[in-house]
């Protein structure tokens, strides 16, 4: 058994974020979206990994992620030249593939772990053709959405149907037998443009393969917008984090809960309270830090109230008297408050930004 991770595409829903870097490498608690999925294939048994790059951000995943020591799995790093479709990136990977079974996972999802493990034994002993996992969404057109029989056989798959037929969303992973390849062979491009695997699934279908569904329990995240990514953090803090201070903390400062503060960051005359992951080389002075924030590395915060928030590497926010909730601050963000005259907002926005000011 192989896996394929899909760390390609354009990430246009997280843009300005992904202006600078891949989407998948957007940190959720501290850690690249993609490493989950790399972890969940490792923790499954699948120590094989073909991770699908684009020609814009390959490089960054490649330098991030490595050859796969850091997991304990053998990676292997597979370009696509356009984003021309999830369908298309099998095709490419097919060397890789061989005529191998496998795990197909986009790399911008997030499942509760251990579920794969669980659908992965289904696969294997079932001898399918192709698994797919759906869960109930409140948009179903905005994925792939299946219809299915009261047996939970697969009766259609339409990809981003304007009227769709059940509010069953397709999740980003899938398990395939080796006719998947002749499947992706015999269809066209959508009106998209691009080689859907929803299309080639439902090649399978007609053909009367194997093709089951099961439905996702535990939770999923497709982290395309800034929405997703904050619950996303949210979900991962509340579940997996546990408690570990390795920096500093002051006499002045108090930390309530579950809180992770990472070696060389320094805490002064400052309350945080759980979940909140604080990653290395940080300053906090006079704050207060709410749960479900997530701090990368090198980050200053200086007379700072924030909650609900995911802060990226080398931000600074210093003396902004109201409280941040729910906000997203990327990368080298500085948010401060100059002292100069006359007393104004002074912005450098970059494109596709949002700032809400009341
Ligand atoms: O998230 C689940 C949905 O994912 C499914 O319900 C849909 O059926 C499926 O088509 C897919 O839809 P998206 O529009 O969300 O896919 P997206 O373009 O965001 O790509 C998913 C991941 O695959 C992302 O990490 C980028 C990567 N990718 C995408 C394309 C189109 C590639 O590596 N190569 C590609 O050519």
């Amino acid at each position: 058994m192989k896996a394929l991770i899909l760390s390609g595409g354009k990430g246009t829903r997280l843009r300005p974020l992904t202006y600078t870097g891949a989407k998948q490498l957007v940190p959720v608690a501290n850690k690249p979206i993609l490493w989950y999925g790399i972890e969940e294939m490792v923790t499954a048994g699948i120590t094989d990994i073909g991770i699908i790059i684009s020609p814009e951000t390959g490089q960054e995943v490649q330098t991030k992620t490595g050859d796969g020591e850091l997991f304990g799995a053998n990676i292997t790093y597979i370009l696509q030249e356009k984003p021309a479709g999830l369908a298309q990136a099998v095709q490419v990977a097919r060397p890789f593939l061989e005529d191998s079974p496998f795990v197909m996972y986009l790399g911008d999802n997030l499942i509760q772990q251990g579920d794969l493990s669980h659908f992965l034994k289904q696969f294997s002993i079932e001898h399918q053709d192709a698994l797919i996992l759906l869960r109930s969404v409140s948009n179903p057109s905005a994925f792939g959405v299946a219809t299915v029989d009261e047996n939970g056989r697969v009766l259609q798959l339409i990809e981003k149907p304007k009227v769709p037929a059940s509010n069953l969303a397709l999740v980003g992973v899938y398990f395939f037998s080796n006719l998947i390849h002749d499947a992706i062979n015999c269809i066209q491009p959508s009106a998209r443009g691009e080689l859907e695997i929803t299309d080639a699934i439902q090649c399978l279908i007609d053909q009367q393969k194997r093709v089951t569904a099961c439905k996702l329990e535990g939770w999923w995240l497709d982290t395309g917008k800034k929405d997703d990514l904050l619950e996303a953090n949210r979900l991962i803090l509340d579940t997996y984090l546990e408690k570990s201070i390795t920096g500093e903390i002051d006499a002045q400062s108090s930390v309530i809960g579950r809180v992770q503060i990472g070696a060389g960051s320094k805490v002064i005359n400052s309350t945080i309270r759980g979940p909140v992951v604080i990653g290395n080389n940080c300053y906090l002075e006079n704050c207060f830090i709410g749960p479900y924030s997530s701090i990368a590395d090198n980050v200053i915060l200086i007379d700072t109230d924030i909650e609900h928030t995911v802060v990226l590497e080398n931000a600074k926010i210093a003396g902004i008297h109201q409280r941040i909730i729910d906000s997203v601050i990327g990368q080298r963000a500085q948010l401060t408050v100059a002292p100069r005259r006359p007393k104004a907002l002074r912005f450098m926005i970059g494109d596709d930004c949002q700032i809400e000011l009341t």
